[in-house]
């Protein structure tokens, strides 16, 4: 039986909630497949700092190291203290961002089914810069080795799920250094790739035809923060962050979270929505090869969807968070 050593970080505000819908999803494939799983729970975040003085405890990237991948909820004012050490050390080079409709989920657009693949360790979120009276720098810092390999992410997966067109998104007019560098970079993987469509947008652009157009993308492959600004774009037209999974990817390790964050407001009352969570959960469960019960994941989230009597208010119903994960995991 496959074994999984699982580092869980539940985090602040309603990471825990969602964690403990998403954790009863995997406990319940656990009975249903020939799975299981050992949940090391790692404290980080808001809480933590107040009580301590640090966000992230040093020890925590070795666990993660330790584990075969992680799962994380959602952290508040300390994120980037979190998130960034652990996607740069670890070296979790890919942020893979799916957005497409699910059913009965509010959304303003049809047809949108997009995956953004976003650089996920340099770029402005290399915190290099300064700060005096009156002035503040950050420095964007792009090289050809990290462009290549999120660009070659991007065109792997294009052939792995059968999708036909990869669009780089920059804005080499105006950074003609940093962008320079990404857009090349993409355009020299791009020929590698015959057999996938390979089209440029601006992001200015890209912004806008995301929402005039959404159907005219498939796999968008991207620099940091254009990818964490456009992600959020695409989630709104798919329904919202609570629908939204993603993975932080690298070649040795991964983890997967929510793309929302800890909505203070609705933290310990049971309404969060954990579908975010869960599917982050069937993600990481493809990457951990275990393809079927990613696959079972999925569409008992999309039954319980279909069904449309157990959803958290953001969808419509007045469903708590564990009873959206008990729906889902009678699905299984
Ligand atoms: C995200 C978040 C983080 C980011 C913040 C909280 C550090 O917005 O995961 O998209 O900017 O990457
Ligand atoms: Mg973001």
């Amino acid at each position: 039986m496959a074994k999984y050593k699982i580092a869980e970080i539940p985090g602040d505000g309603i990471g825990p909630d969602v964690m403990a819908a998403a954790v009863k999803v995997l406990e319940t494939l656990e009975e249903t497949r020939d799975l299981s799983f050992e949940f090391n729970r790692l404290v980080v975040g808001d809480e933590l700092k107040e009580r301590t003085g640090v966000a992230l405890p040093p020890g925590t990237i070795d666990e993660i190291r330790k584990s075969d991948v992680a799962l994380f909820a959602a952290v508040g004012d300390t994120a980037r203290e979190v998130l960034l050490p652990i996607r740069q050390q670890l070296d979790l080079y890919v942020n893979l961002r799916p957005a497409k409709v699910y059913p009965n989920v509010p959304h303003l657009k049809e047809d949108v089914d997009i995956v953004m693949v976003r650089e996920n360790t340099e770029g402005i979120y290399k915190m290099i810069g300064d700060r005096g009276d009156g002035w503040g720098i950050n420095v964007r810092v792009i090289t050809a080795k990290a462009s290549e390999r999120i660009a070659r992410y991007a065109f792997e997966y294009a052939v792995k799920y059968d999708r036909k067109l990869v669009t780089s998104v920059h804005k080499s007019n105006v950074l003609n250094y940093s962008c320079g560098v990404f857009q090349e970079a993409c355009q020299r993987v791009a020929e590698e790739y015959p057999g996938v469509e390979f089209n440029e947008v601006l992001v200015d652009a890209c912004a806008m035809r995301l929402i005039l157009r959404p159907e005219a993308f498939d796999v968008i492959v991207t620099t940091n923060l254009f990818g964490d600004i456009l992600s959020d774009e695409a989630a709104g037209l798919v329904g919202g962050l609570g629908m939204t999974p993603s993975g932080n990817i690298g070649d040795d390790h991964a983890m997967f979270e929510p793309i929302h964050g800890t909505a203070p407001r609705l933290a310990g009352t049971g309404r969060a929505n954990p579908m975010a969570t869960i599917l982050s959960a069937g993600m990481m469960l493809d990457w951990l090869g275990e393809k079927d019960s990613a696959a079972v994941v999925e569409k008992a989230v999309i039954d319980v969807l279909k069904e449309a009597k157990t959803l958290t208010p953001d969808l419509g119903g007045s469903a708590k968070t564990m009873d959206v994960a008990s729906a889902v995991c009678e699905k299984l």
